[in-house]
């Protein structure tokens, strides 16, 4: 007999989803920087997009990689030096089909009562973590890639996500949930970070 395998003698290996993929427009997506505190840009209001063109989409598509690579679940445009307003999330597990949601012009149009309570990281402040308590549900609104607009009900680490990358449009950020106190401590240590070292 020639060389028949069978499919069923193939080892089945657990394959790394490539998150990339789940984008079909990943051969033109480029990785962007990601500015961090204390750069001033962070603290701005972004403004709202007019139309989700082509510009815009780009846009989406290269946060999307960014914050696929970075890792993180969720990016603001003005972390990558854009004040408009428009989001990138995957709140999907490592294991799980990735679940990309672009969002341009959210908006929060109702809290839920119960509270949610998640230690929150940032990607302009790394390994910071700040424990904020947020709404456990909310329901926002926004338009999509496709400039549909859509209207979700977001729970669990989406809800707090969600929330975490809206405060990013209106310049606010997690340390805004410390005591001043401990918020100067962490921008110090960033400026100093940031100072070129003396030689
Ligand atoms: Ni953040």
């Amino acid at each position: 007999m020639v060389g028949t395998r069978s499919q069923e003698a193939l080892p089945v290996l657990p394959v790394p989803i490539d998150r990339s993929r789940s984008n079909a427009y990943f051969n033109r997506m480029s990785k962007l920087e990601i500015i961090k505190i204390p750069d001033p840009i962070l603290r701005e209001a972004s403004a709202p997009v007019e139309t989700v063109d082509e510009n815009v989409r780009r846009l989406m598509d290269d946060m999307l990689e960014t914050m696929y690579d970075a890792p993180g679940v969720g990016l603001a445009a003005i972390q990558v030096g854009i004040p408009k307003r428009v989001i990138v999330l995957d709140v999907a597990g490592d294991e799980d089909e990735p679940q990309p949601l672009f969002m341009a012009n959210p908006k929060i149009v109702r809290l839920g009562e119960p509270m949610r309570m998640h230690e929150e990281g940032c990607l302009s402040i790394p390994s910071v973590h700040v424990e904020i308590e947020r709404p456990a549900e909310v329901t926002v609104q926004y338009v999509d890639r496709d400039g549909a607009e859509q209207e979700l009900v977001a729970d669990g680490l989406l809800a707090t996500a969600v929330q975490h990358e809206i405060d990013h449009l209106d310049g606010k950020l997690i340390i805004d949930f410390l005591s001043r106190l401990k918020r100067d401590i962490i921008i110090r240590k960033f400026k100093k970070q940031q100072r070129p070292a003396s030689v």
